[in-house]
């Protein structure tokens, strides 16, 4: 048996590299995206999540800057990126590196200044590729100066921006715990009271029920729009409420990372209050401004759950995004194929979004365990084949069009996410996935001329950067390119999706028509081999292939090796 599968793996790889010369090329320069113009840019895009520290350094002080970015804008035009996401900016005490903001009408000094972010958006604009901001909109910094003023007494008008309660029993007023450790209260000494925080104690919440908390919220989100940002990716939007009567939450099996019994958080997280409030947020400040978008972080468990974020008339958010697909280990056919169908098929006829990797979570090339044989480039070439194919927006995360993998801390000493210096070693925190990006060979991978960076380099940054990818047409990086001038280009990528043989545990496969054309993604998720014929999949005839990994054209179908993944045109 062992050797049998063995024997199959070789004989593939050798056909694989016979075959490569049958790959479309990558192209040399990126044709345009013909929907682009239009007011539904967003369906037909390719957003790209970019984190700041970590993209490019311009003043070489070891972390990343707006300059940074707007230097590197050719490399994401060159790539098809048709809109960037980035993480905070905003000054920040960088607690949460800038997921605790303490003035959101600001750019942090170590990010730049505001005519450096007036610059990125221009350049941007000149170059296609639409600027999008981080809104945190369940916190704030306890340094923002809405909270230094809310702390200061009971009566002060912006007391109400934030949950305050009484104790109760010589205690915080709840058993609600923070998601980053410990409890979700912490008490003031200048009241006595207790603040409510989901998150860090240094993020308090905001308290959405207070008209004026939404109205100052509301002008801050109008404040970049009438700047030029293209709309706003909304953080941990499953927060913004928790129940007004403070019920306990009731317990959950085990312990989490920071050692208190584990909770379901049904009291404070996903409460139907929020989604007024988005809509709210869709009309009165996002509809104002033509083609401007609201994506989601929704971490949601079910797809019914997922809808009601598009709201029931397609008034809510446009891309909630659907990052279920991050959690399943191992990653199947059996599990996506019904969750990709659940999110497609949606009652409201809402646009599916989908991410495979971002800044909290593992990178894909190093989530999960690979078959015998495989490395974490055939891990990254069958995602991308998923997610540039399927019908709906992909969101990239930096670094994943290169097949960078995870450059985890391997001592505490070392951790700069601070839940990852709580729960060491259970939880190691998320520096792992967010190392420099690597653009060349030289000093820091290019990060910078030669500052220590604030997280380190990947150990692969020699061969593994946007330099030799960019020039070997065999790359991770020309996958990406060639998939993504595909979807510019090709009818089909915006049109229908079906799914065919649809009983396959191991081997996901759907066909794309549109314009005349179908097009083929037959990806092997498997840990063995699989034959599949073409009346299997749909019928027809393997015509041009537009990308092709672990896998040969037989006489009657496909041959896949495990992580085979294939592109192809049906005619
Ligand atoms: C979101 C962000 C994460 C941050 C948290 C608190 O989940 O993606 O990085 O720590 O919100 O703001
Ligand atoms: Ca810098």
């Amino acid at each position: 048996m062992r050797r049998a599968f063995v024997h199959g793996l070789m004989a593939t790889a050798m056909v694989f590299s016979a075959a490569s010369a049958a790959f479309a090329a990558a192209p040399s320069t990126m044709p345009a995206n013909k929907t682009a113009a239009q007011d539904d840019w967003w369906k037909h895009a390719v957003i790209y999540e970019l984190y700041p520290r970590s993209f490019a350094d311009s003043n070489n002080d070891g972390i990343g800057d707006l300059k940074g970015i707007t230097n590197h804008l050719g490399y994401l035009a060159d790539l098809g990126v048709d809109a960037i996401w980035m993480t905070p900016m905003f000054p920040s005490p960088q607690v949460d590196f800038g997921y605790d903001v303490a003035d959101y009408d600001n750019v942090d000094p170590q990010f730049g200044t505001i005519a450096d972010a007036d610059a990125l958006i221009a350049k941007g604009k000149g170059q296609n590729v639409k600027i999008i901001l981080d809104f945190v909109i369940n916190h704030s910094s306890d340094k923002h100066a809405w909270f230094q003023q809310s702390k200061s007494s009971k009566t002060n008008p912006y007391r109400d921006f934030y949950i305050w309660r009484d104790g109760k029993n010589g205690g915080p007023p709840n058993n609600w715990t923070s998601l980053f450790g410990g409890s979700a209260w912490e008490k003031d000494p200048t009241t006595g009271q207790y603040y409510y925080h989901f998150f860090y104690a240094q993020q308090p919440d905001l308290n959405w029920r207070n008209p004026a908390l939404e109205k100052a919220m509301f002008d801050q989100a109008e404040w970049w729009l009438k700047r030029g940002v293209y709309g706003y990716r909304l953080d941990a939007v499953g927060t913004m409420f928790e129940r007004e009567d403070l019920k306990d939450n009731p317990p959950a099996p085990g312990t989490d990372a920071f050692g208190l019994p584990e909770q379901n958080r049904i009291n404070n997280t996903e409460q139907p209050e929020m989604h007024t409030e988005l809509q709210k947020l869709r009309q009165n400040v996002i509809d104002k401004y033509p083609g401007r978008i609201l994506i989601g972080e929704t971490y949601v468990s079910t797809a019914p759950e997922l809808t009601k974020f598009y709201g029931a008339k397609n008034d809510e958010l446009q891309l909630p995004m659907y990052l279920s697909l991050i959690g399943l280990k191992p990653i199947t056919a059996a599990d996506l194929r019904p969750r990709i169908e659940a999110v497609e098929s949606n009652p409201v006829g809402g646009w599916p979004c989908f991410a495979l990797n971002n800044h909290d979570q593992r990178r894909s090339t190093s989530r999960y365990d690979l078959p015998a044989g495989t490395t974490g480039d055939d891990m990254a070439r069958i995602m991308a084949a998923m997610i540039l194919t399927l019908r709906g927006t992909p969101i990239l995360y930096y670094g994943e069009e290169l097949g960078m993998l995870n450059n985890d801390p391997k001592r505490v000493e070392d951790v700069q996410d601070i839940i990852g210096k709580k729960g060491w070693p259970k939880e190691k925190g998320r520096d792992g996935e967010r190392t420099p990006m690597q653009w060349d060979a030289s000093v820091n991978a290019g990060f910078n001329t030669g500052a220590k960076p604030w997280l380190p380099i990947g150990p692969d940054y020699q061969t593994r950067n946007v330099a030799a990818e960019r020039a070997d047409p065999n790359s991770v990086l020309n996958y990406y390119r060639t998939l993504i001038a595909e979807r510019r280009t090709n009818p089909a990528l915006a049109g229908d999706m079906t799914m065919v043989d649809r009983s396959n545990p191991n081997v996901l496969s759907y066909v794309r028509t549109g314009g005349g054309k179908k097009l083929l993604t037959v990806l092997n998720f498997g840990g063995t081999a699989s034959d599949l014929t073409l009346a299997q999949l749909g019928g027809g005839k393997i015509g041009r292939v537009i990308v092709q990994n672990r896998t040969t054209v037989t006489a009657n179908g496909l041959h896949l090796a495990p992580l085979g993944a294939i592109v192809a045109e049906i005619n």
